[in-house]
């Protein structure tokens, strides 16, 4: 028995990884294609396990994952694999054209192929776990309800487009062939090893280095905040107990505006930092907005918690004074991943951006 993971070097996958190893020795292939955000640093801990193999390559390569799928032969797929930052689609969609949408058709084709000469019984025992996002249901009101597995799709950035496109072919793949596919819909994660493009990594490290903290429009865009290890537990039970073709969505009940995270990041770093002469929300500066910013995104995540009982462990506090711990305890990471590469796009997304 084994699994197949996809982009576990990644924020989510790495750490799913890790969880996965601390609860099982079930062997885990990880496919990734180490881009940007793909760093193998994050499985360090696991260097000498011989249950973890790592594969580099691209979803989108056909020969390799049927290649892995025919050598491996895995229970199970659990795709996390993604370009996944909404202001990179803006500045260029190709990338999630090619991996979100072209890749995962690449990868789920190659998976019917070999499913469908499996003996029955491991064809009824097989899952693909489609890693997806809230962010194909669209923008909410202030006072519509949270997003639920029946909100109709309605993606509005290239990002969200892209996974929408995806989560289409994996539906189809399941009605059409009977693929045992489900899909998992998530709100906004954080937590270790998140790449410091994302809003509350980026917020720690620039208020670390007295930086301008760049809080898009009038920073009142609503988020829902789920800690990483709540999403991998999600993953996990899903995997075990979900029911082939259907939706779950995955929230953390942790609505918050993003002038409201960035804030109580700065009052974490005033603890832990006292000797900085200002307090770091001085640093907090209002800039041009994202174009086609969503204002607010809300899950009602009462499906996945009655069917398989999952609840979040961490609320926003418990889980930001981890994460903003774990950020000041880890300074080798944050070197290495704001490197050369790093700071181009942060040039290219925040030039002109006073507003
Ligand atoms: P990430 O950008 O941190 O990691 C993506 C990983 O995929 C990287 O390791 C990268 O090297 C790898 N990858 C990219 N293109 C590839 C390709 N063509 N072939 C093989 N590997 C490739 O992303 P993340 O934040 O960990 O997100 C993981 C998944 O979860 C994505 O599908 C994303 O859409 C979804 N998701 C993310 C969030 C969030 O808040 N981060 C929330 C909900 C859903
Ligand atoms: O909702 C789930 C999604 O959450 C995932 O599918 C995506 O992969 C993930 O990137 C995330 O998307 P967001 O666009 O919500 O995340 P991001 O961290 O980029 O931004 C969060 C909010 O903060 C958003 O409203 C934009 C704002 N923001 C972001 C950055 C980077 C700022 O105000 N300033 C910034 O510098």
């Amino acid at each position: 028995m084994s699994i197949l993971v996809t982009g576990g070097a990644g924020f989510i996958g790495s750490n799913f990884i890790l969880d996965w190893f601390t609860q099982s020795d079930e062997p885990l292939v990880n496919l990734d294609k180490l881009t940007y955000a793909g760093n193998p640093a994050n499985l360090a801990g696991l260097e000498g396990n011989p249950a973890h193999t790592f594969a580099h390559g691209d979803i989108g390569d056909r020969d390799l994952v049927r290649q892995l799928l025919e050598k491996h032969a895995p229970r199970a797929i659990v795709h996390f694999a993604a370009e996944s930052h909404v202001d990179r689609s803006i500045h260029g969609p190709a990338e999630f054209i090619r991996t979100n949408v072209v890749g995962s058709f690449r990868l789920i084709e190659e998976t019917r192929a070999w499913w469908q000469k499996l003996p029955q019984e491991n064809r009824d025992a097989f899952r693909f776990l489609h890693v997806s996002t809230d962010e194909v249901y669209g923008s909410l009101g202030p006072r519509d309800p949270a997003f639920s597995e029946a909100s109709p799709y309605a993606p509005n950035s290239p990002y969200a487009a892209s996974k929408a496109a995806s989560d289409h072919l994996v539906r189809a793949w399941h009605h059409t062939y009977g693929l045992p596919a489900i899909i998992t819909n998530c709100s906004n994660n954080y937590g270790p090893y998140q790449f410091p493009e994302k809003l509350i990594p980026l917020m720690i490290l620039n208020a670390l280095a007295g930086r301008p903290l760049p809080v898009y429009g009038d920073g009142a865009n609503v988020r829902d905040w789920l800690h990483v290890q709540d999403h991998c537990a999600a993953i996990r039970e899903v995997l075990a107990r979900g029911r082939p073709g259907e939706t779950y969505n995955i929230g953390g009940n942790g609505e918050k505006t993003n002038y409201e995270v960035v804030r109580a990041v700065c009052a974490l770093l005033d603890e832990a930092r006292p000797h900085r002469k200002s307090p770091h929300a001085e640093l907090i500066a209002f800039v041009k907005d994202r174009p086609g910013h969503d204002r607010r995104y809300a899950i009602d995540a009462t499906k996945i918690s009655r069917e398989l009982g999952w609840k979040p462990a961490e609320t926003f506090e418990s889980g930001l004074r981890k994460t903003v711990a774990w950020y000041l305890d880890n300074p080798e990471w944050v070197a290495h991943v704001t490197s050369g590469a790093y700071r181009k796009w942060i040039e290219l997304n925040y030039v002109n951006r006073e507003s």
